[in-house]
């Protein structure tokens, strides 16, 4: 038997655990600490969970309760081994946005179980109804529930981009009276949720749960590629708050206090991120945000103008003579997995006395931290990297800038053209310094599909090719 004080108390230390994990990740050289905590506070609290299952179990039947929590926890925990050892680098947002579908059905299905059986998780009683406060923490809970679940397959497909099926592709869905749609379902449901809070009817209960998924997804299909981050963030935020809300209504505090951080802690980011986009918060939480049907497609009129272009060697002399050179990653490098190419690279530039910077992007690669993750893997110094507002200043007195398979986030378009997709959208300001090299494999678009007008200019040398063969290059020719 365990008290409940005793309970309190592991919640509390595990809740602290968390708190710690998230001062860790705050920066890359403490992240490993900070993933270190968030593994001993899930532990804890899952421990601490599954001796009060057996504790409060009728007698006799304390160990099937622990035993189906046993089976859940090797299910789930071999399927998470399995997945984490497997996923790329890459595929990491696709992980993340599948992780929040996981949450978000968990919320709904434990909503279902609570308005099915309420007595089994101890509120209410046999006779008597929920009561008024649960039905309301129910019918949050679901409905966040709900539209994290699909809005979260929605992202999963949009961002594997190997489906087919239109709703999983990258470009925005948008049709005329999108918006009032979504507000009409956001009104109905929230109509059928105030039915069932006042009656316990289980129709209401059950029209809220389909309207939910369907606003899920009516939110996240008109967002278009570039903005991607802000939404898969932003689940993130929503799964947390549909934790919270089920912990209300088990009157769990352990889940409460984690939702309330997964959910809070979301929600910051999407606000770093949206001011990295230059995008309005509220537009993203309304869904449909940023999506211009004006965008081009893959910059289809790239390939007829024309560009310079040199080798790898060209490059490495530019770099070797030059004081300084700043680096600027982007998805490609990840993509070629050419970050330990680039610090050999990156080593042999400073023994030759240049000084050699990284450039980060808030929004560079797929996921929030990519780049800096990405660099951390091939032990870059960490004084070495800087994020934009720190190094922007700087571009303009650097010798050589080296964009390596990055183009949304250099595209001064955000920045000079106001009819832009991405106007307004801060920049790492690489079009500012006396050279740059951009090695690409093509013309093609990056991420928004958008031209970028920085491969054109006089100062410009581009170098295709795979950013690991290329910097491999480079190498030897230095
Ligand atoms: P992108 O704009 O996507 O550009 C990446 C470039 O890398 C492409 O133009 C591609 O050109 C090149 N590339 C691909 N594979 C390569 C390889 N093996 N070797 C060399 N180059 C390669 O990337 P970015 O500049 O990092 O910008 C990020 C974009 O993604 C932004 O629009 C952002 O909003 C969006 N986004 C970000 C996130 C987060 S949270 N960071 C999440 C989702 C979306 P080629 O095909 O010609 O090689």
């Amino acid at each position: 038997m365990i008290s409940m004080n005793t309970v309190t108390l592991c919640y509390l230390l595990a809740s602290v655990c968390f708190i710690q994990a998230l001062k860790g990740l705050s920066h890359p050289a403490s992240s490993r600490r900070g993933n270190l905590f968030g593994m001993v506070g899930m532990a804890l609290a899952i421990a601490t969970t599954a001796v009060l299952i057996y504790s409060l179990a009728p007698a006799g039947k304390e160990l099937s309760g622990l035993l189906r929590v046993l089976i859940g926890l090797v299910i789930g925990g071999i399927l998470g081994t399995l997945m984490a050892r497997r996923v790329e680098m890459t595929k990491m947002p696709e992980l993340v946005a599948f992780m929040h579908s996981m949450i978000g059905l968990a919320a709904v299905a434990i909503a279902i179980a609570v308005v099915l059986e309420p007595v089994a998780f101890g509120i209410g009683s046999a006779e008597f109804a929920l009561p008024m406060g649960n039905r309301v923490e129910l019918a949050l809970g679901a409905l966040v529930g709900a539209i994290t679940f699909s809005g979260s397959v929605i992202a999963f497909g949009k961002l594997s981009g190997k489906y087919k099926f239109r709703l999983f592709q990258g470009a925005p869905v948008t049709f005329k009276g999108q918006h009032w749609l979504n507000l009409l379902l956001g009104l109905l449901a929230l109509g059928c949720g105030v039915i069932f809070v006042m009656t316990q009817a289980w129709w209401a209960f059950g029209v809220l749960l389909a309207l939910s998924f369907l606003l899920g997804v009516m939110l996240i299909i008109p967002i278009g590629g570039a903005d991607m981050p802000v939404v898969v963030s932003m689940l993130n935020s929503y799964s947390g708050w549909a934790a919270a809300g089920i912990g209300f209504s088990l009157n769990n505090s352990m889940l409460i206090i984690a939702g309330s951080l997964v959910g809070s802690s979301g929600a910051i980011l999407s606000y770093i991120m949206c001011k990295a986009m230059n995008r309005a918060f509220f537009n993203v939480i309304l869904g449909g945000f940023g999506a211009n049907p004006g965008a081009s497609a893959g910059g289809a009129d790239q390939g007829n103008r024309s560009v310079k272009s040199g080798s790898a060697e060209d490059a490495a002399f530019m770099m070797s003579n030059a004081e300084s050179v700043v680096i600027v990653p982007g998805y490609g490098l990840a993509v070629a997995r050419a970050q330990h190419a680039l610090k050999e690279l990156s080593d042999k530039l400073t023994s030759q006395g240049v000084t050699v910077r990284y450039a980060i992007h808030p929004v560079a690669g797929r996921m929030p931290g990519h780049m800096n993750v990405l660099l951390a893997e091939a032990e870059m110094p960490y004084e070495q990297v800087f994020e934009m507002d720190d190094i922007n200043s700087e571009f303009a007195q650097t010798d050589v800038v080296l964009v390596l398979g990055a183009n949304d986030v250099v595209n001064p378009a955000a920045k000079n053209d106001p009819a832009s997709p991405i106007a307004g959208m801060p920049i790492l300001e690489a079009y500012k310094a006396r050279t740059v090299i951009v090695n690409k494999r093509s013309m093609a678009a990056g991420y928004a599909g958008l031209d970028n007008e920085l491969f054109y200019m006089d100062k410009t040398m581009m170098v295709f090719g795979d950013a690991k063969k290329a910097i491999e290059d480079m190498v030897k020719a230095l």
